[in-house]
């Protein structure tokens, strides 16, 4: 009986929190004062056709062994229900600007071979086309964001695919459709105005951008009878690419005096975590602890791109009617050796989990402009969640934390106030320490907690405020080393698990551990 109650004391003992914190963080969470909701289209995904993205990735054909509905594979679809993936961006990227809708459509056998010149110059099937994508979202349950061509495609044909697309009245296009198996019109919820257009979308100026925006935006319409009102199509136009602001300027003046001929409602950026800068350097796997520092550093100035084109933004719309689409973002490393560079195959690490929590964390704390988001990319292609090898999946360490973040989607943001402290690599000082919090729908306070350092663990003390908090339940993403990665042959070293928590007096305790990323839910 002894010898069992001290098992209990030493078990309650370890279960007590924080225990050995080599430092503890002082957190004070208001949930009184609820700020901007946290869109969940800032969860969205991207799914251009590069490499085995769409083919391998998603699409195996009906006649394929790998188990599938319609050729779409069922072990991706499965994984990525689990995501409540918000929307999906299609087909790119560069090859948006080079993609002719009419030969991904029609009976398979009929579609014609084409070349995928923006990456690599394979052959493209065309066998995922418009109808393949849709059923690929509605398999999903995601909604669709689809880029159309403004440098080598024209108005009539973008527009001819939004009718193809969304028209209810029996029209040509529309009686294409149907025959092509769809009766019902498509949604089509995003709509993007070229991509890139300052480099492989039309190496265009800012001006010459905007004259074409104008008449896409004008001549390309959703005519879905269903999209008319509340669910109406969002249009979103190029944005920069860089922290410089002369783009965003040119476009948001112009917005503002914008008669009815056009509009927009959102303004892409994309931004990469390329540490090195261009070319992307860095290798995705077997790096060490500078590497880490540097490529948590390089995405942390996320934060002061946002902040500048804001400015621009509010200066010319302070109501914040046009949101910032970040579309484009996510560790873009060195292709895997081997491997077709033109495929942008990388391997995905603790690294980039933690940094796609901080990229996270920076959009929910600019959610009042910032409402929309698409990591690059969903599968085989750069940061992204999913690897497959034939018959083979493995879930990234990214999956896992775009997984543990779902109850963010859609919640509204609470204040979170909290000295961050120092952790020095090298050269490098970062903050050791970052934290978000939101209320869902049902009143229930979620809370992340990033721990950057990869060594000391971090007691932290939280102070609940406008909740009367009852208990919690955390769960973390870490791994032995900031490199860890899940594979096919051992696909559990990076996956999230329970974490001891307590609720003492309106005070949440816990110990994060080093390099790694916390969701706490509190119930009242
Ligand atoms: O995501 C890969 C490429 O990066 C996209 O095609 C392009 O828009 C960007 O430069």
């Amino acid at each position: 009986m002894r010898r069992l109650l001290l098992g209990l004391g030493l078990m309650a003992a370890i279960l007590s929190v924080p225990v050995n914190a080599a430092e503890t963080a002082r957190l004070s969470i208001d949930a009184s004062k609820p700020g901007a909701k946290i869109d969940r289209n800032l969860f969205g995904q991207f799914a251009e056709n590069i490499g085995h993205g769409l083919y391998e990735g998603i699409w195996v054909g009906p006649d394929s062994p790998i188990p599938n509905t319609r050729g779409i594979r069922n072990d991706v679809v499965t994984a990525l229900r689990a995501l409540q993936v918000p929307n999906v961006r299609w087909p790119g990227g560069c090859f948006a600007d080079e993609y002719h809708w009419r030969n991904g459509i029609g009976p398979a056998g009929q579609r014609p071979a084409t070349l995928n010149s923006a990456w690599g110059g394979v052959v493209e099937s065309n066998s995922f086309g418009t109808g393949e994508f849709m059923d690929f979202l509605q398999q999903i349950g995601s909604r669709a964001y689809v880029s159309v061509n403004v440098a080598s495609g024209t108005p009539r044909e973008a527009a001819e695919w939004l009718e193809y697309m969304t028209a209810a009245q029996p029209t040509a296009l529309a009686k294409e459709r149907v025959a092509n198996g769809h009766a019902d019109p498509y949604k089509v919820d995003f709509l993007g105005i070229g991509n890139e257009s300052w480099a492989c979308g039309g190496d265009m100026t800012a001006d010459g951008y905007l004259s074409q925006l104008k008449i896409y935006s004008h001549f390309v319409r959703n005519v879905n009878p269903a999209q008319q009102d509340s669910n109406r199509m969002l249009k979103i136009a190029v944005g920069p690419g860089e922290p410089e602001t002369e783009w965003t300027e040119t476009i948001m003046k112009a917005w503002q005096h914008h008669d009815w001929t056009w509009d927009i409602d959102g303004l892409s950026l994309h931004s990469y975590t390329l540490p090195n800068g261009w070319p992307p350097s860095t290798p995705s796997t077997g790096f060490g602890v500078e590497e880490y520092g540097k490529a948590l550093k390089s995405t942390l100035s996320m934060d002061e791109f946002l902040r500048k084109q804001e400015a621009v933004m509010d200066k010319y719309d302070p109501q914040k009617k046009v949101a910032l689409v970040v579309d484009e973002w996510g560790a873009w490393h060195v292709a895997l050796p081997g491997t077709n560079k033109d495929f942008l195959i990388q391997q995905n690490s603790l690294r980039d989990a933690i940094l796609a929590s901080l990229n996270l964390n920076i959009f929910a704390r600019h959610a009042d402009r910032v409402r929309m988001a698409n990591i690059a990319q969903m599968i085989n292609v750069l940061q992204s969640m999913i690897l497959t090898d034939k018959e083979k999946m493995v879930l990234t360490p990214t999956y896992q934390v775009f997984k543990m973040y779902v109850p963010f989607q859609d919640a509204t943001f609470v204040p979170v106030a909290f000295d961050a402290g120092t952790y020095k690599q090298g050269d490098v000082t970062l903050p050791r320490l970052d934290a978000v919090a939101a209320k869902d729908a049902s009143g229930k306070l979620w809370i992340e907690i990033t721990n950057l350092d990869p060594e000391k663990p971090i007691g932290i003390e939280a102070a609940l405020t406008g909740i009367t908090a009852k208990s919690a339940k955390a769960q973390t993403l870490t791994a032995p080393a900031v490199n860890s990665i899940n594979t096919f042959e051992a696909p559990h070293v990076v996956e999230p698990k329970p974490l001891p928590v307590q609720v003492q007096s309106g005070k949440l305790l816990l110990q994060v551990e080093p390099k790694s990323v916390t969701v706490v839910s509190i119930e009242q």
